[in-house]
């Protein structure tokens, strides 16, 4: 059954909160590949816990934040909180670009450079264990993004050091504060990974800003 996003956020919070090494252990867990889970035994331990657990953006999501950030060829694309490396790989392979991908679970890590090196782009991707909220993002053109909307306010000192014409792209959760200049839904086929995280229409939501953002009003 699915969830909404509303609970949703919930479980993604609390399962962050609460968990202890590994926070894919739960559902998004099932889309790991064997030898990513052998290797969690003995992978390092994280220095600090994840803010949110992974939890996979399904591929058609992926498609359409990738044509939503309008990629050139000298397009460098940082995935913040990488998972899995999805964003990163569909990016090199699609557009041929530079692609960073930050996480810092060591399990996510291993996987996302298995990911990488699968598909034969590790002259385009880089994948590095990092906490994101200590990185200098100037390097980036584009940005995207899947981690919780509280997680992507304290992003925002760093996302507005970005170069003018910058993108950024979120699934599913806002940035309360900037104005998004598009909005798109995306509907998914049921029992894909990430599916269950959709909101009351059975939609996906990317939003998308470039930098400067437009500043947005407060609610009455
Ligand atoms: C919801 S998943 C998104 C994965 C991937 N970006 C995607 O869309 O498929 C969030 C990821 O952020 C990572 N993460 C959580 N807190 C982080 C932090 N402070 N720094 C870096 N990565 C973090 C988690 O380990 C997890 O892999």
């Amino acid at each position: 059954m699915k969830s909404t996003l509303f609970s949703s956020l919930i479980l993604l919070a609390a399962s962050a909160a609460h968990s202890q090494t590994s926070p894919a252990a739960s559902d998004a867990g099932r889309s790991a590949p064997v030898a990513a889970e052998a290797a969690a035994a003995t992978a390092p331990a994280p220095e600090k816990k994840p803010d949110v657990i992974f939890v996979p953006t399904p591929q058609a999501v992926v498609d359409e934040m990738l044509r939503m950030a309008e990629i050139g060829p000298k397009d460098v694309i940082y995935d913040l909180g990488c998972g899995d490396g999805r964003i990163v790989v569909t990016a090199a392979q699609r557009y041929g670009v530079k692609a960073v991908g930050y996480d810092i679970d060591p399990v996510r890590v291993q996987e996302a450079r298995e990911k990488v090196r699968a598909a034969g782009v590790g002259h385009l991707v880089r994948i590095e264990q990092a906490d994101v909220f200590t990185l200098d993002l100037t390097g980036a053109s584009v940005i995207t993004l899947y981690l919780l909307p509280q997680l992507n306010v304290r992003l925002m000192p760093q996302l507005a050091r970005l170069r003018t014409g910058s993108r950024i792209l979120s699934h599913n959760f806002d940035m309360r504060g900037a104005k998004p200049v598009e909005v798109r839904h995306v509907t998914v086929e049921p029992g894909g990974d990430g599916d269950f995280f959709v909101d009351e229409d059975g939609n996906h939501t990317v939003y998308k800003w470039v930098v400067p953002w437009e500043p947005e009003q407060a609610a009455p």
